[in-house]
């Protein structure tokens, strides 16, 4: 019998709930780099093959001067207004709902969305997410890009796992 294909939100936030800070900033997330410590990323990003990315994050990544690194998977940025290709990347401009809920009839590996703020609580208020890997960083930034906007009364999380790191990162995992 096929296993249905989930969407996973995998990000990281400050203990104080902010994925970016005030100056649209992610030094922050180097306080918990560590040599061969990879916090479980390569092995999520085995199980998915398609991204969802919004715009916003997907320039930030440009910002930085990264190429956006998942050629091998079907990956779709989101927006209101750009259309077209950029590489292998498609620009998704129709409604976001639609797109996921088609995703989820496919067969295939898991989806991952990759963020930003404004993309989850899109999907989170439509009941689209999953699963959520929350990777906390120890530290309190103040002010900045809050991941969660929104309240979601039917929001039903069970926990799966919880890990910590010998930096101070703590990993909750919750299907929903
Ligand atoms: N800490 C982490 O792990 C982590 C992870 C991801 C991102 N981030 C950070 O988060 C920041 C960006 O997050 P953000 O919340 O500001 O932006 P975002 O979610 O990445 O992108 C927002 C953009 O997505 C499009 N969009 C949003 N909702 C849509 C919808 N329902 N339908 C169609 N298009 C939609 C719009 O694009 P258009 O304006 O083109 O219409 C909107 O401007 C960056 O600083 C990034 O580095 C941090």
């Amino acid at each position: 019998m096929d296993v249905k294909r989930k969407l996973i939100l995998y990000i990281s936030m400050s203990l104080d709930g902010y994925i970016a800070d005030c100056n649209d900033d992610l030094h922050f997330l180097s306080v918990v780099e560590q040599d061969g410590e990879d916090y479980g990323y390569s092995e999520f990003i085995n199980s998915v093959d398609t991204v969802i990315i919004g715009r916003k994050t997907f320039d930030k990544v440009k910002s930085m001067g990264f190429e956006y690194p998942h050629t091998d998977k079907e990956v779709y940025i989101i927006s209101r207004s750009k259309q077209s290709m950029e590489g292998s990347f498609q620009y998704y401009n129709g409604n976001l709902s639609d797109l996921v809920t088609r995703l989820k009839t496919k067969s295939g590996k898991n989806i991952y969305c990759d963020g930003g703020a404004e993309i989850a609580n899109y999907l989170l208020s439509n009941y689209l997410v999953d699963e959520m890997i929350i990777s906390i960083i120890p530290v309190l930034l103040g002010d900045g890009i809050r991941l969660f906007k929104e309240r979601n009364d039917t929001a039903n999380l069970t926990l799966l796992s919880s890990k910590q790191f010998p930096k101070g990162l703590v990993q909750l995992h919750y299907s929903s």
